[in-house]
């Protein structure tokens, strides 16, 4: 059992979405280490036959293995026409629900599903709460590989800071799930993030970025309050 705070944080808001996932239902499955709880919450209440029809859609390959590892079925979007609920993380909240994801290079499929599903939930730690979007994380810009010059000086022309993310434990660029390149744009101020949205995915070569305006539904905190971790909906 862990003791860190923040992983007990993502362990509990995790288990709290889960919950809230209904018997006879399509389920977007989100990408993060705060959803991977929430996926293996809902394998369980399926195994334990607390919960039952359930299929998932997954945004990632990482949420198609934890699908798999926790017998969990899966779907994909030509097989349905809705989705009930689905449950991602966010790496920015800001205070009318719009988001920064993207840490997981995973914001396109993300964005798919999640702007499908009648409810949005999405489960961070307390830390991911700011009063404005682009203060402490980095703008992901999911590219095709031949365009990433000229988007990066389209980024700059828009007031970013654009870098092409590395690989860790892997040389040379992250790839992502599609075969395409993430930029990180730093911008120090998001005045509009719904403008700021269509005008970045506006650029010829760029398939999506990671800000979601208006997509969430429900965002739940997970926090330590007096030692104890606490869950809240925002
Ligand atoms: C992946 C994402 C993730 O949902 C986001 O990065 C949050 O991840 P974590 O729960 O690990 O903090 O957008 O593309």
């Amino acid at each position: 059992m862990t003791t860190d705070p923040v992983t007990l944080m993502k362990q509990e808001v995790g288990k709290a979405a889960a919950a809230r996932v209904k018997s006879d239902s399509i389920v977007g499955l989100g990408t993060g280490s705060t959803t991977a709880f929430a996926i293996q919450y809902i394998g369980e209440r399926l195994a334990s036959g607390e919960l039952k029809n359930i299929v998932g859609v997954p945004t990632s390959f990482q949420a198609e293995v934890l699908a798999k590892k926790y017998n969990i079925p899966l779907t994909t979007l030509d097989a349905i026409d809705h989705i009930d609920v689905a449950i991602d993380g966010a790496d920015e909240v800001d205070p009318q629900k719009n988001l920064i994801k993207g840490g997981g290079a995973a914001h396109t499929r993300e964005k798919v599903v999640d702007s499908l599903a009648q409810e949005f939930i999405v489960v961070v730690d307390g830390g991911k709460l700011v009063d404005k979007l682009g203060s402490t994380f980095l703008l992901p810009v999911e590219v095709i590989p031949m365009a990433v010059t000229p988007v990066m000086r389209k980024l700059e022309d828009l007031g970013g800071k654009p870098d092409l993310r590395m690989g860790i434990k892997k040389a040379g660029p992250v790839v992502t799930d599609q075969g395409n390149l993430v930029i990180d744009v730093k911008f120090d101020n998001i005045p509009n993030p719904a403008s700021l949205e269509a005008e970045i995915n506006n650029i010829p070569g760029v398939l999506e970025n990671g800000l979601f305006v208006g997509v969430a539904d429900v965002v739940l905190v997970g926090e330590i309050v007096d030692g104890k971790p606490h869950i809240r909906e925002f």
